[in-house]
């Protein structure tokens, strides 16, 4: 497929012609809080498909869907606890998904034919608009290519679907810049898939937290995961990306003694005007590296970077997003200097 690809404003004329796109079985990029989403109607098996087309995404990792109010969860899922409500009342809208057992009226493509379903209601207004406009539950994966890292502007969307989708809302730089943290139940218990915005600590008022361990762990090949996106690889530029784990002194010594043709730091911005090699800053606090991290890896690949070594984030509050989303970057190489 080859479309003239029309990069669109967060206009209500606008927004409504993408509505149309989506109402018709078309896909359209979104934006959200978190980052870009590759939107069309959750519902519609053949919409549904030209997404995992475009993306190139594997058929097993399933899609979340996007919904207008808490009201509208029990139309898609059902068997809700009570702990769901409670935690969808204090963070929807916003960057939290909910796995939950799905209705059939949301296809087997869009589940990745799993019995549950992952519900979102997001607080952006353009995605929100999107959703009332076109009268649909919207399936959206982030609107990279699979494997690359995900779009928190239009420009990165359009960068990887130019010409295979029909438009692009383009509604700024997305402000959380990870995508949603990803939750499921368990006898009433809370368990984390994907770390995002919303903390561990915040959801530890509603109920225990268990932390899956394939958040900090690679899963062994062929291993079962609950969340079948942490088994690939993710996020990744075209550079190897090394995780350099320590403080700012080791880790600034430790660039300037590896500097080389296409080798870049990626340092705190506090750490740059030490570094004695080419260098890409992320940001300082947890919140300013989640905002930055997808921008700054796709910009290495901009500059031709052949290797990257990334200061390792606090892996607390955001940082653990963070670093969740470099480990898969790097493909979890990394290196400890104490
Ligand atoms: O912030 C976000 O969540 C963004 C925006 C566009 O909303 N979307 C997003 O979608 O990140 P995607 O497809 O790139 O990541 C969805 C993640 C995947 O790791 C997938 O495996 C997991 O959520 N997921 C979706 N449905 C699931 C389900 N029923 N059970 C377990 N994991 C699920
Ligand atoms: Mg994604």
């Amino acid at each position: 497929m080859d479309l003239e690809t029309e990069l669109l404003t967060s206009s209500d004329d606008d927004i409504k012609k993408a509505a149309e796109i989506i109402a018709a079985g078309g896909i359209v990029g979104m934006p959200t809080e978190t980052v870009y989403g590759l939107a069309a109607d959750a519902e519609n098996a053949d919409a549904v498909r030209k997404i995992f087309m475009a993306k190139g995404r594997p058929q097993d990792n399933p899609l979340i869907v996007h919904l207008a109010d808490i009201s509208d969860i029990s139309d898609y899922a059902y068997d809700i606890p009570d702990i769901a409500y409670k935690i969808a009342e204090r963070f929807c809208p916003g960057p939290l998904t909910m796995v939950l057992p799905k209705r059939d009226r949301i296809p087997d493509i869009t589940s990745a034919g799993l019995d549950t379903v992952g519900i979102r209601i997001p607080s952006h207004k353009a995605a929100r608009k999107l959703i009332k406009f076109s009268g649909k539950a919207i399936a959206a994966p982030s609107a990279n290519l699979s494997g690359s890292p995900s779009p928190t502007t239009a420009i990165h969307v359009m960068n990887d679907m130019n010409g295979k989708i029909p438009a692009v809302i383009d509604g700024g730089s997305c402000p959380v810049g990870v995508e949603s943290t990803v939750i499921s139940f368990e006898s009433g218990k809370i368990r984390i898939l994907r770390p995002g915005f919303v903390l561990a600590e915040e959801l530890s008022e509603f109920g225990e937290v268990i932390i899956d361990r394939h958040i900090t762990e690679a899963a062994d090949n062929g291993e079962k995961v609950l969340s079948p996106g942490m088994k690939y690889k993710h996020y990744s530029p075209k550079a190897n990306v090394t995780i350099i784990d320590g403080d700012s002194e080791h880790y600034i010594e430790f660039v300037n003694s590896h500097g080389g043709e296409g080798v870049f730091a990626m340092p705190f911005d506090s750490d740059e005007p030490f570094c004695r090699i080419p260098a890409v800053p992320y940001g300082d606090t947890c919140e300013e590296q989640a905002a930055k991290l997808f921008d700054v890896l796709r910009k290495f690949d901009e500059i031709g970077a052949k290797q990257v070594y990334a200061r390792c984030p606090a892996v607390s509050g955001v940082g653990l997003a963070v670093y969740n989303r470099l480990l898969r970057a790097a493909g979890f190489e990394i290196i400890k200097i104490t």
